[in-house]
C-alpha cells in the first residue's frame, strides 16, 4: 500500500512557496494515494510563539489545506499534538539518532544562526520529531518542497538504523516526492533566498490570505533586472529574480518555464508582471475567500480535525504498541 504523510507548520501565514512547493501537489496526489495531512503544531513550538496565535494558526492551516483542495472526507487531516504517538516515537528515535547526524542539518544551522547556544533543544532535535511523524504511519511517500529533502533522508537513515539495531525490517523507508516546477520558490526581494515565513519583509512573499490589491502590489514591487525576458531556460537560470517570477507563472498555470518563455521571451517586466498579477489573483483569490469562509465556522474545523485525529490515532497506537514490544518496554 502506498501512503502519503506530509505537513506544514502553523507558524505565521502560509505563502505561495508552501502552496506551489507542497499543497498544490498534495491535491493532485490525493487521487492516487492514501493520504495523511498534518498541521504540525508541536514543531511550531520550536520557535517563539504566542499561545492564542498558535491555536488560531493551527485552525487556519487546516482551513488552507481544505481551501487548496484537500478533501477532509477522503484524507486524514489532523493536528499533530492531538496524537500522542508523535511525541512518544520522537523520544525513541532520539535514543537511536547519533548527534553527528543532527549536526549536519542545514535548517538548524540557518534557524539557530549565530545564537546557537541560545537555540532550544527542540529546534535541534526537530528532525527526529519529523522522522516520527512520517514513520509512525509507515508512510511510503512524502511530498515536500526541496528544503525538506535532507530531513526526509534523515528519516530514512533513522528507519534503517532502527531496523538494523533490532534485526527487524519494521519501519518503511519513505521516499521524498519533490516534483513540479516550483520545488523552491524564492523571495520576491532577493532571488537567491528562499521565500520564507520568517523573512521580516512581508514584500518578500505572497501570503495565501493576501487580497488582490496586496498581491498586485507585491508582484509590482518584486525585484527584477533591467533585461527583457530571455528565450531559453539556460539564459533564464543565470538571472535568479527573473527565473523565480517565470517559475511562479509556470507553476500557477501548470506549464514549464520553457512554455512560459515561448509566450513571453523579449517581454519587459512591466508587461510580464501584469500577466503574473492577473494569474496570481485569479488562482489565489478563491483560496483566500474559501479560507475566510471556513474560518468563520471554527467549530466545523475543530470537528474535522477531531475526526482526523481519531483516524490517525488508530494507526499510530498500533505502531507505538509494536515499537514498545520491539525495543523492550514492558506493556502490562
Ligand atoms: P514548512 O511548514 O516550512 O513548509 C511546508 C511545506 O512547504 C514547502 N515550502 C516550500 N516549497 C517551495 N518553495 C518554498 N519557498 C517553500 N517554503 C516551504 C516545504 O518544503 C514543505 O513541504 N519540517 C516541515 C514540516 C513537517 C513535515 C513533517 C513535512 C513536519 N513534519 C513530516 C513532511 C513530513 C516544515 O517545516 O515545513
Amino acid at each position: 500500500m502506498n501512503r502519503i504523510f506530509s505537513g506544514m507548520q502553523p507558524t505565521r501565514q502560509l505563502h505561495l512557496g508552501n502552496y506551489l512547493g507542497a499543497a498544490k501537489n498534495w491535491v493532485a496526489l490525493q487521487n492516487d494515494y492514501e493520504c495523511i495531512f498534518c498541521v504540525v503544531d508541536l514543531h511550531a513550538l520550536t520557535i517563539d510563539h504566542d499561545p492564542e496565535t498558535l491555536r488560531n494558526n493551527t485552525r487556519e492551516v487546516a482551513a488552507a489545506y481544505i481551501a487548496c483542495g484537500i478533501d477532509p472526507a477522503r484524507n486524514v487531516l489532523f493536528n499533530q499534538s492531538a496524537v500522542a504517538g508523535h511525541a512518544e516515537l520522537n523520544w525513541i528515535f532520539a535514543c537511536h539518532t547519533p548527534l553527528g547526524w543532527l549536526n549536519r542539518m542545514t535548517q538548524f544551522k540557518e534557524k539557530a544562526g549565530k545564537q546557537r547556544d541560545n537555540a532550544v533543544l527542540g529546534l535541534y532535535s526537530y528532525p527526529t520529531l519529523m522522522a516520527a511523524d512520517i514513520l509512525l504511519y509507515h508512510a511510503t511517500h512524502v511530498p515536500v518542497g526541496e528544503d525538506q529533502k535532507q530531513h526526509i533522508e534523515l528519516a530514512r537513515d533513522i528507519a534503517g538504523a532502527f531496523n538494523r539495531y533490532y534485526g527487524k525490517d519494521y519501519f518503511t523507508l519513505p521516499d521524498p516526492v519533490i516534483q513540479g516546477e516550483a520545488t523552491r520558490i524564492m523571495s520576491l526581494r532577493d532571488g537567491t533566498k528562499k521565500m520564507s515565513k520568517s523573512d521580516e519583509s512581508d514584500y518578500s512573499r505572497i501570503n495565501l490570505a493576501d487580497d488582490a490589491d496586496t498581491i498586485a502590489l507585491k508582484v509590482r514591487k518584486a525585484k527584477t533586472d533591467p533585461e527583457p525576458l530571455p528565450e531559453t531556460v539556460e539564459d533564464l537560470e543565470k538571472r535568479p529574480e527573473a527565473d523565480n517570477l517565470v517559475t511562479i507563472l509556470a507553476a500557477l498555470t501548470d506549464r514549464t518555464r520553457a512554455d512560459v518563455l515561448r509566450d513571453h521571451a523579449g517581454s519587459q517586466f512591466s508587461a510580464f508582471k501584469a500577466v503574473l498579477v492577473d494569474v496570481a489573483v485569479a488562482k489565489l483569490s478563491p483560496i483566500s475567500a474559501e479560507m475566510n469562509r471556513l474560518m468563520a465556522d471554527k467549530g466545523e474545523i475543530d470537528r474535522i480535525l477531531k475526526h482526523g485525529a481519531e483516524r490517525a490515532t488508530a494507526i499510530a497506537e498500533k505502531t507505538i504498541s509494536q515499537v514498545k514490544d520491539i525495543v523492550g518496554l514492558l506493556r502490562v
